[in-house]
């Protein structure tokens, strides 16, 4: 038997009910069961405004987009951002022209209020963070960070579906949080994702500039009488942003699963804690005590990665890196070298299988294989053995 990184798991009769609605309704794109999954999602969450989009990426350009033309951003001017995640943080300040300026990483792999603190120039606007694994870090000082320094605060919540802070739903403290509900996030659609501001005013934007700048969506002008329904106003140029009915109705399957689903993340989290703490060979992620991670990830760290990767593909154990520093990448470069804990910590990072096909048997036999590997003391640092 395997075991997969990642296998999402769909209640597909429900879905399949959610779905055959739409199709029975005629209704399967913005509107109907996209309104229906936002307020759900705001209740969720307690969040005050929700938005729902064909992903997190298209989510994280428009957070840019707007901040930039609301407040007069110049081209070149400066976001701060993580190398630790996956290139869509970063591609959205590359979208608009500005230049990511790479903060670097604590024990939580997420950046650290001082190196944010350290990056900030006349050029800053803005910080994107990223609760890498559903974990939060020190998020609470870096928003304290961002209102000392008057500079806009993006929350990369891609991870964070489910994560809370002192009981509370991330997301209020940012000016704005983008999530991802693709198909491996712990609230797995197909693709989608919800963008979520902290005002009505951005939040009323934020609906015309996802449908192409047109200040009536078609669900809101359906069903009214008279010849008007084609006269809307398009105010400014805007994007094909927006969810649809399908993946919304799949979404409010999932929501109602959420906390049973992170519970169960998180017991397997506990198998991989239990077995591995006592080994010094092995560091473990640092959550922050205050924070209940949604458990996206169950990340360590090992000197000897690639090995470990390779024993365990041998084993039929899929392990995954979460991620390769983005200052490696051509694109970023500029930034090489600037962030010295997040490079290593790239080398050094290992995401074991989490998902809720899982038991607590298939984690056990998962960290068993890890010291198996890490005790057996064939291989040390940079030797180049294979399995
Ligand atoms: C940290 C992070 N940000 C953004 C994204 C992009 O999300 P989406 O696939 O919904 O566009 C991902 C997805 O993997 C992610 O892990």
């Amino acid at each position: 038997m395997s075991v997969q990184l990642f296998i999402p798991a769909f209640r597909v009769d429900e879905c399949l009910e959610q779905i055959k609605e739409c199709l029975e309704k005629g209704w399967t794109g913005l509107g109907f069961k996209t309104i229906e999954f936002e307020e759900a999602w705001k209740k969720y969450t307690g969040l005050s405004h929700a938005h729902f989009l064909n992903s997190n990426t298209s989510g994280l350009h428009l957070a840019v987009y707007m901040l930039k033309t609301k407040y007069g951003w110049q081209d070149g001017d400066e976001v701060i951002t993580t190398p630790l995640t996956f290139v869509s943080t970063n591609h959205a300040i590359m979208y608009e022209d500005l230049k990511p300026v790479f903060a670097d990483v604590d024990d939580s792999l997420c950046m650290s209020p001082e190196s944010i603190e350290a990056k900030i120039s006349p050029k800053t606007k803005a910080v994107i963070y990223v609760g890498i694994g559903g974990n939060t870090g020190r998020y609470e000082q870096v928003v304290a960070v961002c209102k000392k320094h008057g500079l806009k605060l993006i929350l990369d919540a891609a991870h964070m579906a489910g994560t809370r802070i002192r009981g509370r739903h991330v997301g209020g403290e940012a000016d704005v949080s983008v999530f991802s509900f693709q198909a491996v996030k712990n609230l797995p659609t197909a693709d989608s994702g919800m963008i979520c501001w902290n005002n009505k005013e951005d939040d009323e934007r934020a609906r015309k500039l996802c449908w192409l700048g047109i200040n009536k969506d078609t669900y809101a002008r359906t069903g009214r009488q008279g010849n008007y329904k084609w006269m809307y106003d398009v105010e400014e140029v805007g994007f094909k942003y927006h969810g649809n009915s399908i993946m919304a109705g799949i979404g409010m399957v999932q929501l109602k699963y959420l906390d049973k689903d992170n519970s169960h993340r998180r017991s397997l989290a506990q198998i991989y804690k239990k077995t591995l703490a006592g080994s010094e060979k092995i560091k473990l992620i640092e959550i922050n005590p205050d924070c209940e991670s949604s458990t996206h990830l169950f990340q360590i760290r090992v000197q000897n990665r690639d090995l470990l990767l390779q024993f365990l593909n041998e084993k039929e154990i899929f392990p995954g890196v979460h991620y390769r520093d983005n200052t490696e990448y051509a694109i970023y470069s500029h930034g090489k070298g600037t962030c010295p804990k997040a490079t290593k910590a790239s080398h050094e990072i290992l995401s074991l299988p989490l998902h809720l096909k899982m038991n607590e048997e298939d984690a056990l036999l998962v960290a068993n294989e890890v010291l198996n590997f890490v005790n057996s003391g064939e291989v040390t640092l940079n030797e180049q053995k294979t399995f």
